[in-house]
């Protein structure tokens, strides 16, 4: 059967790299792409294809649950990428019911939908829900999450998560409904939203504001760029096996400060700058709350059994992304006029 997949979240950073993926490499496929548009979402993100034959867009809450059945019936939906979702911990920690509300309820919703749009026929469609490394906490003591790591969120997203995770492996034990769920470590790339550590700091470098650093910059995090994952997202969706865990990674660990240094260095040179110019805009700042300290994936299962691997070294991605973003003036323009200045005053200047 010809597969009519909905991709929530498409309009947002990763989801936009998937949908285009899928809509460019599977012209047989109707991929409609379901997204509320928040702040983190944006349609000039999918301007490669939005005039394609086999791409529709649905502007739609994943909160209305009336909704989400019309657009399964409406689209005659055999399959599930489910992205939307709240992203950023920081919002997390001053607004935690939001993510309840989208990444928890929302995430229930769409599993009802689908689960009555394929009533009776549960075995022939699969639900792939698209989560986050941050599911198992912190690590302190060297060491990598594996998908058999037990869960310990610790911060009101990652608790979020969590429960939607929860929930789709809920549905496929009591439902029998084929699932799937990827557990992926830090994106960065093009249509990065600048709250993000990566997107922030090439946006203030460019215009020579205070590059805000949590803590002492010694927190980990292992970075992927954004296209390896949504090669990966394909290849889960097509050779996953259902009712497993594949956890995505990019082997790629870097302290926060090490990052914001090599942007410095990158930035000095694309701009023309003296050598260190950049780096005198780095300000320590008060440290996030609960801050995990380290995040690292071993990304072995996916790689040994679907044969995905990343595409891209580091220095490679992290060019490729800040020559985007200055080619791409426009964008952030748009992303970070009206309601992102007062997101950037409450949250850098009060
Ligand atoms: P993002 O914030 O850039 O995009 C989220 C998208 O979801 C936006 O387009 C937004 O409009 C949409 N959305 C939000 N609430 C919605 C709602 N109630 N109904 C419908 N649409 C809604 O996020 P992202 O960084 O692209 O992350 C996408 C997914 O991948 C999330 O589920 C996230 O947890 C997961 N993830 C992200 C990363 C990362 O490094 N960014 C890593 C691992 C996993
Ligand atoms: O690990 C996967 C997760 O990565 C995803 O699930 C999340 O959706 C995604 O937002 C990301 O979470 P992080 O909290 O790791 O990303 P963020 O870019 O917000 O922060 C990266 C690191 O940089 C983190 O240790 C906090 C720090 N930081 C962040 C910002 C925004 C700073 O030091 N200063 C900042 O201004």
């Amino acid at each position: 059967m010809k597969k009519r997949i909905l991709i929530t979240g498409g309009a947002g950073f990763i989801g936009s790299h998937v949908v285009k993926l899928f809509v460019e490499k599977y012209p047989d496929y109707l991929i409609v792409n379901l997204d509320a548009l928040t702040y983190a979402g944006n349609l000039e993100n999918l301007k490669e294809v939005e005039g394609a034959a086999n791409y529709k867009f649905e502007k739609v809450d994943i909160q209305d649950a009336e909704a989400l059945d019309s657009v399964f019936s409406n689209h005659q939906i055999t399959d599930v990428i489910h992205l939307a979702a709240e992203s950023h911990v920081d919002r997390s920690i001053t607004d935690p019911l939001a993510f309840v509300k989208t990444n928890v309820i929302g995430t229930v919703n769409l599993l009802n939908a689908a689960k009555k749009a394929w009533n009776g026929e549960l075995d022939q469609h699969l639900f792939y829900h698209v989560s986050t490394d941050e599911v198992y906490g912190s690590l302190h003591d060297g060491g990598f999450f594996i998908e058999t790591t037990p869960y310990d969120p610790q911060s009101p997203y990652s608790a979020s998560k969590a429960a939607s995770d929860h929930f789709v492996r809920a549905y496929a034990n009591t439902y029998k409904m084929r699932t799937v769920i990827s557990n992926c470590s830090n994106n960065y790339g093009p249509n990065h939203f600048p709250e993000k550590l990566i997107p922030l700091c090439i946006n203030n470098i460019k215009n020579m504001k205070p590059l805000p650093v949590y803590g002492k910059g010694e927190n980990v995090r292992d970075w992927l760029f954004v296209k390896d994952h949504a090669r990966a997202i394909d290849t889960v969706f097509h050779k996953g096996e259902p009712g497993e865990t594949y956890n995505i990674g990019g082997f790629n660990e870097w302290k926060n400060i090490d990052i914001v240094r090599l942007l410095c260095k990158k930035m000095d040179e694309k701009l023309g700058r003296e050598p260190g110019t950049s780096e005198q805009l780095i300000t320590f700042v008060k440290d996030r709350a609960g801050h995990d300290l380290r995040y690292a994936i071993d990304a072995t299962k996916i790689q040994k059994e679907l044969g995905w691997e990343p595409s891209l070294q580091f220095e490679e991605g992290i060019d490729l992304t800040i020559d985007w973003y200055l080619e791409n003036q426009d964008w952030l323009d748009h992303v970070t006029s009206g309601s992102y200045q007062d997101y950037y005053r409450e949250h850098y200047e009060s």
